[in-house]
């Protein structure tokens, strides 16, 4: 082929077939373990796959939260930790890293994202005032309750329909935060919680539109915006595919442009950032960074560490360089794509469009016999894990827990089950074998019953809940 030919070609994913942009240094073997192990294995897991151990699992889709694998750079960091107990070198690397890529003051360290939570939760919730948010996450709401807040969800309709095309299904409905305000007292809000993506909805973006609108709005009422950035990396790629005027900017200007509009955020770097480790939170403003930085040294640890050994900061700034990079996070979230597009080819009903971080298999639809009280989500994730030794998590009435007032369980819309996609860890091949395992447990659905609960834990149920077949 003439050599100007080559030149007018794409560079990477628009020629030919997709594949991931890297290879691999160092491998840790994996095998399936025999079906009678798994049936017992899962047994004693009481038919959680929290109570698993990891040993008896072949392809691990329970979450991409701290089982990315870290790249050479990251590893060379580790090796560059500064552990002194005040003022680490590696430390200040990450504040750096935090102002370029996401453009806020302040910075605390933590040891994961629930620290953040924590803290955030403390400093700016006063009893009795109400955080609207753009769905609920499980430890995020657990914080703001036990700050004495009450969550009240203001994502769109579209959010809690798993079937329904919405480019930006994770957008806050700014009528019902209107309302809200309205109703309750700008004064009675804490502040207004918005996640990029919203995990609980399937990993669904939210745009900036949405964000400059949301931004607005607060700041009539004189309410702070916060962001939850676990996954807002991923974001940034949906506005650049979906949102007009953005196609030529890079991840990195659109993830500096979204956070400018909120006024902090806190973020567990387990995910997005590429490290087994770490989170953090950081503000703009003066005089509650003050308040947090005290509270820090409580809970987490010095105000320059967090819970975080030195060695854990350097490989996290390494990591908010590396995720920002346009090649890696068109395979990561393409890998996802990958995998979904085959589920959905053979008819098997999974939440639409596909999100960033995962694919979220739609157990009421998978299961339509199975009543959301004998937990159809949790039951496939106990049926995935007996066909072929894949893990997969439980999104639906498990993890929703109980009405803190009324003691029932709080029966969501969706009831799925999560294929979580760790980042840079399993190929192209490791998701052809999942998509076969999870149409076979399809192909088997009608003899599949559901399940009971026989141990419920009071905090986050889902960690440590007990079941029996029926
Ligand atoms: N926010 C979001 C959106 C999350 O997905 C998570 C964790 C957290 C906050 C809490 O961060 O785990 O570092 O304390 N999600 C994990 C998951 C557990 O599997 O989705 P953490």
């Amino acid at each position: 082929m003439p050599e100007q030919i080559y030149k007018t070609m794409g560079q990477q994913f628009d020629r030919r077939s997709w594949a991931e942009p890297w290879k691999i240094k160092m491998v840790e073997p994996i095998t399936m373990k025999t079906g009678e192990q798994r049936v017992r294995a899962m047994q004693e897991a009481g038919y959680n796959t929290f109570l698993l151990k990891s040993e008896d699992v072949y392809i691990d889709l329970l979450t991409d939260s701290g089982t990315s694998a870290m790249s050479d750079r990251q590893w060379a960091g580790m090796m560059m930790g500064d552990e002194a107990y005040a003022g680490s070198r590696n430390f200040y690397n990450l504040e750096e890293a935090v102002r370029e890529y996401y453009g806020y003051k302040y910075l605390i360290p933590t040891h994961q994202g629930r620290g953040a939570e924590h803290l955030i939760s403390q400093v700016c919730i006063e009893k009795g005032q109400y955080v609207p948010g753009n769905m609920y996450f499980t430890t995020t709401r657990l914080h703001q309750e036990l700050a004495g807040g009450t969550f009240v969800d203001i994502i769109i309709d579209e959010a809690h329909d798993t079937q329904t095309q919405h480019p930006f299904k994770g957008n806050v409905d700014l009528a019902k935060l209107e309302k809200l305000i309205k109703e309750k007292g700008a004064q009675n809000i804490a502040y207004v919680s918005i996640a990029g993506t919203v995990n609980m909805a399937g990993g669904q973006p939210m745009s900036m539109q949405n964000v400059r609108d949301c931004k607005a709005l607060c700041s009539k009422h004189g309410i702070k915006l916060f962001l939850d950035a676990t996954r807002m990396v991923e974001n940034a790629l949906f506005i650049k595919e979906r949102e007009e005027g953005y196609a030529d900017k890079t991840i990195a200007q659109i993830l500096i442009e979204f956070c400018n509009y909120t006024d902090g955020a806190w973020m567990s770097s387990k995910k997005d950032h590429l490290v087994n480790i770490g989170g953090w939170l950081a503000v703009n403003d003066e005089a509650i960074f003050e308040k947090l930085r005290n509270m820090v040294i409580i809970y987490e640890g010095l105000h320059t560490y967090g819970g975080m050994a030195g060695r854990d900061m350097e490989a996290l700034a390494r990591g908010i360089k590396e995720c920002v990079n346009e090649d890696h996070i068109r395979s990561r979230v393409g890998q996802v794509r990958y995998l979904g597009e085959l589920l959905v080819n053979w008819g098997i009903p999974i939440m639409q469009p596909i999100g960033g971080h995962a694919i979220f298999v739609d157990a009421a639809r998978f299961y339509p016999h199975i009543p959301q009280h004998q937990f159809p989500a949790q039951t496939l994730a106990a049926q995935l894990y007996l066909d072929s030794g894949i893990r997969s998590m439980e999104r639906g009435v498990v993890s929703s827990g109980r009405d803190p007032k009324t003691g029932d369980h709080r029966y969501p819309k969706l009831e799925l089950t999560r294929l979580t996609i760790p980042r840079r860890v399993y190929t192209q091949a490791h998701m052809d074998i999942v998509a076969e395992a999870v149409k076979a447990v399809f192909d088997h659905r009608d003899e599949t019953r559901g399940l009971k609960m026989v141990f419920e834990p009071q905090y986050l149920r889902f960690f440590q809940a007990r079941f029996e077949p029926l």
